[in-house]
């Protein structure tokens, strides 16, 4: 494993699951991290909320290094994800389960193939086996009877349950979570809530779940980061979070339309 270097330093537990020092990040003209600094600390779930168009997306497409930073590094579990090779970066990946925001399920594959696509990419596991832990997944999500259908043929809270299950698929160490319960039913968000907070207690996941949805912020979240035009403007408990005074988090939080955030 690669060591720690630079200012960073490991915590007195040992490397961090995720350390992200100074990420830079502009499209074109439009500069969208401006120096992001920040840990998230061994098996806590770490939320992150924003407005929409404010960089959360691509902050977590960083942290799996599905884009390369301009500027500064995210170490993951101690490995500088920029700067890995190929075969590292592979390795370090199954450690990570990632939930999209727009799922992003193969299409030509049913339920079951999607959520078993890992098991066959990276296991020995027998086809009964796998067929078995992709159905066991499946029921964690609450699916059932849907194994067969293609990704066209079911509704988008399907969908998005679908991709939790196959982010789930391997026991990752690490899962993020980008909006998993925007699109769902209350009920629904509330069991995607009960689960993250499942694979916390019972997995050890060290998580980072992005969202809108405040009062599944509040029911899941160790800490709290808040990140407006590109930088953080708030980081602590959630508790903190609503007891700021800050008037742009206060609006955010009680989504005013009037306020310094300004609206369309
Ligand atoms: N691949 C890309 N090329 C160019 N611009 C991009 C790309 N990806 C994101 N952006 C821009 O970066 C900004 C932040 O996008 P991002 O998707 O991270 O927002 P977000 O905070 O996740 O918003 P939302 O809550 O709506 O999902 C947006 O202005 C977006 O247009
Ligand atoms: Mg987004």
């Amino acid at each position: 494993m690669a060591v720690l270097k630079g200012s960073v330093t490991p915590g007195e537990k040992g490397i961090s699951p995720i350390l992200v020092e100074n990420l830079w990040k502009s499209f074109g003209k439009q500069t969208v991290l401006k120096g992001l600094s920040f840990e998230v600390r061994t098996g806590e779930t770490f939320v992150v909320i924003g407005g929409s168009g404010q960089g959360k997306s691509v902050l977590l497409k960083h942290v799996m290094r599905l884009m390369k930073a301009d500027r500064g590094e995210v170490y993951v579990q101690g490995n500088p994800i920029m700067s890995l090779e190929q075969r590292e970066l592979y390795d370090l990946r199954r450690k990570m389960g990632m939930v999209f925001q727009e799922s992003a399920l193969f299409d030509s594959m049913t339920v079951l193939d999607n959520v078993a696509f890992a098991l066959r990419m990276h296991t020995s596991l027998s086809e009964k086996e796998i067929v078995m832990e992709a159905r066991e997944k499946l029921a964690m999500v609450g699916l059932r009877d849907v194994e067969k259908k293609f990704p066209s043929e079911i509704s988008g809270g399907m969908k998005k349950r679908v991709g939790i299950a196959r982010a789930i698929a391997l026991a990752p160490e690490i899962l993020l979570y980008d909006e998993p319960t925007t699109g769902l039913d209350p009920v629904l968000s509330s069991a995607i809530d009960e689960l993250i907070l499942k694979m916390q207690s019972d997995l050890s996941v060290t998580s980072i779940v992005i969202t809108h949805d405040m009062k599944s912020a509040m029911k899941i979240a160790n800490r709290v980061l808040f990140l407006f035009q590109g930088e953080i403007r708030f980081l602590g408990s959630p508790q903190d979070l609503v007891e700021s005074d800050d008037p742009v988090l206060s609006q955010f939080v009680k989504g005013e339309t009037q306020g310094p955030i300004g609206t369309l």
